[in-house]
């Protein structure tokens, strides 16, 4: 398994995940943040721009988003945040994950961390603030499984439930092993 970035190279792939995101209730829409998601072109150019700071939606941070493969198969998306702001800080942290509906519950989800360690180290960063909401056991549960403490529950802005945090170091976190 790896993390990539969007290219031209996996276009049929990315639209049947978009495809499944869109009649997903429960999807985050990290898909949506890259501009008009039926164009590969524009999704991969904003992906590349977004990642250096150019280019962003008004108060957005800088982003990595990745594709997470497994083999051929585009199984999830994940966002990398290079900074907090005031409205990530309660709800969202320095990652923003999803898994495709017709790839959840096979253990994608729990091999995340591992792979997104050494793409935090070579950021710098090294304290991870990781959320989750109150009722969503399964993301928490796999943050809590990588060795996570959670530190407290907020309830944010424009929301009317609770947001768990939680702060790891992300050298607590291991590599996945190599073939699931
Ligand atoms: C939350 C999410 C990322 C989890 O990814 P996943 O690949 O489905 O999770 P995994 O298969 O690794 O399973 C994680 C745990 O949940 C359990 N689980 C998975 N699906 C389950 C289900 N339908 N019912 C009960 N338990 C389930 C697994 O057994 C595992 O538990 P364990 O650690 O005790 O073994 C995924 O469900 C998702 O994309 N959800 C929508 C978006 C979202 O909520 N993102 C997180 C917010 S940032």
């Amino acid at each position: 398994m790896r993390l990539m970035r969007p290219t031209k190279k996996y276009e049929s792939q990315w639209r049947k995940a978009v495809a499944e995101f869109r009649s997903d209730s429960k999807s985050i829409k990290v898909w949506e943040s890259l501009g008009d998601p039926d164009d590969i072109d524009v999704v991969a150019r904003n992906a590349k721009l977004h990642s250096q700071g150019k280019n962003l939606p008004k108060g957005w941070v800088p982003y990595d988003l990745y594709w997470l493969m497994d083999g051929e198969e585009l199984v999830g998306l994940v966002s990398l945040r290079h900074r907090l702001c005031a409205d990530l800080m309660e709800r969202g942290g320095h990652i923003g994950a999803e898994i495709v509906p017709s790839k959840r519950g096979k253990g994608y989800g729990s091999k995340l961390p591992g792979l997104l360690a050494p793409k935090f180290k070579a950021l710098g960063i090294k304290r991870i603030l990781v959320t989750s909401f109150d009722d969503n056991a399964l993301s928490y549960r796999i943050i809590e499984k990588n060795g996570a403490r959670l530190k407290d529950k907020v309830t944010a802005k424009g929301e009317n439930k609770l947001s768990r945090r939680y702060w790891i170091t992300t050298s607590k976190w291991k590599k996945p092993k190599a073939k699931k």
